[in-house]
């Protein structure tokens, strides 16, 4: 993003453009950022720890387009779900390259994971004889629980811990792989997700330590090779502009230099090093690009946008911030005021005071940053309100990626029984 005489460009896009071009709500994503965003990260890894790779996890942006940017530059796929394999295999990936870590799986889901011959990662010891009953996986991990997790979000998205509904207890991690062993299971990784969005070089050596005592133990007692370790996401972003971003290099580092101490300390051959990240990736390269329509002034001013909490969960759904641009009005001086979209809920109401341009006013373009993560992803259709439409930028250049949704999505998998018509 830049902001030129005042204009608001999305690579070298104006958002006016956009705006006339696809409408409003929609949600523009820069291609550049996105590859400069994986190869920083890359980079810093591979220079202290070779043997690395991440796969992408396709939950936070599904867009093909978006995704197959993050393919071109080598990343494989976590999939949470069966249809996020279905969605890797249009991008042409599967096999090891594709890791399902599904959880609380129905049977349907263990014997389509089985058949789409991906790295198979259980959350519990329990889907282990579920999964023997109908065949063996080529190459099994564990998600373990460290009994540690943590969120700048807040709880809501702590996936480590006592309270979270995520992975292997430490205690059962031994017999898990054991068994596995034993069903004559021949291929391993290890896998854990304890928190998303940390920018604290430390968490990552912390939980890093943590999953390697456990695995360290399992690998040297049950003489397992394990292929790959991953340390599953998390890398953070700052969405408020006075926080600092992640030191991504002191991050691989300090994980570099733990992991290798112990390798060393429970005698463990060198696996690839693996993260599968998604907010690092696609979260500051993404936009949505929205109008002002109505402005209230009651108890509040309040300016009333089509950014509703349907087009963008985050802030209704855990109180998350995003930093907003006003179009043409950014020099100038700032009152405090609400802002909201357009749904009749009062979450919707999503700013309740922010110092924003004093002249805003109707017509007025905004730009709501830090979307390209969990923000189309999560959206929906509440209050007859439709999907907004997304846009690549590359350059001058713009594409639409998807299309606005319109009445007949809608109304696509209803039917209405004859006697009530
Ligand atoms: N791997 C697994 C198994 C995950 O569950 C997740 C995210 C990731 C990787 C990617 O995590 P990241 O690098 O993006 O932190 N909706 C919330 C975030 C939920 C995270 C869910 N799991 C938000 O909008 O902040």
């Amino acid at each position: 993003m830049k902001i030129q005489n005042g204009q608001i460009y999305l690579e070298n896009v104006p958002v006016t453009l956009i705006a006339q071009t696809y409408g409003t709500p929609t949600y523009v994503y820069e291609e550049n950022r996105i590859r400069d965003n994986f190869r920083r990260a890359l980079n810093a890894f591979r220079k202290y720890y070779p043997n690395f790779r991440f796969f992408y996890a396709i939950k936070a942006n599904n867009n093909l387009a978006v995704a197959n940017i993050l393919r071109q530059e080598g990343a494989g796929i976590d999939a949470a779900s069966i249809n996020e394999i279905l969605l890797a295999q249009k991008l042409g990936l599967g096999g090891d390259n594709v890791m399902f870590s599904g959880n609380f799986l129905s049977d349907d889901d263990i014997q389509q994971g089985l058949k789409s011959g991906v790295i198979f990662n259980l959350d519990d010891i329990s889907i282990l004889p579920r999964v023997l009953k109908y065949g063996k996986p080529e190459f099994l991990s564990f998600r373990l629980n460290p009994g540690y997790g943590a969120c700048e979000v807040g709880d809501f998205v702590c996936n480590g811990g006592p309270n979270a509904k995520f992975g292997v207890h430490p205690d059962q991690i031994m017999d898990a792989y054991r068994m596995a062993k034993e069903a004559g299971i021949k291929r391993f990784g290890a896998h854990m997700m304890p928190g998303s969005c940390i920018r604290d070089p430390e968490y990552f050596k912390f939980i890093t330590g943590l999953l390697m005592d456990n695995i360290g133990k399992v690998g040297k007692e049950l003489g397992i090779d394990f292929e790959f370790i991953d340390l599953g996401g998390g890398l953070g972003i700052p969405y408020k502009h006075e926080d600092a971003p992640l030191d991504i290099d002191k991050a691989a580092q300090l994980v570099a230099e733990i992991f290798t101490e112990k390798l060393n300390e429970y005698d463990l051959k060198p696996p690839r090093l693996m993260m599968e990240p998604a907010r690092y990736f696609v979260g500051d390269a993404g936009y949505v690009v929205g109008t002002v329509h109505s402005i209230k002034n009651s108890y509040k001013r309040i300016i009333g946008t089509d950014v509703s909490m349907n087009t963008l969960a985050r802030p209704a759904m855990y109180g998350a911030y995003h930093h907003i641009y006003v179009n043409g009005r950014e020099d100038e001086a700032r009152k405090p005021v609400g802002l909201c979209g357009q749904v009749c809920e009062n979450t919707d109401f999503w700013v309740k005071e922010r110092m924003l341009p004093e002249g805003i006013t109707l017509g007025d373009i905004i730009v709501v940053e830090n979307a390209g993560a969990y923000g189309y992803a999560m959206s929906y259709q509440y209050n007859g309100r439709l999907k907004p439409a997304e846009v690549l930028v590359n350059g001058d250049k713009h594409w639409l990626i998807r299309q606005r949704e319109t009445i007949e999505d809608l109304v696509r998998n209803v039917t209405v029984p004859d006697h009530l018509k």
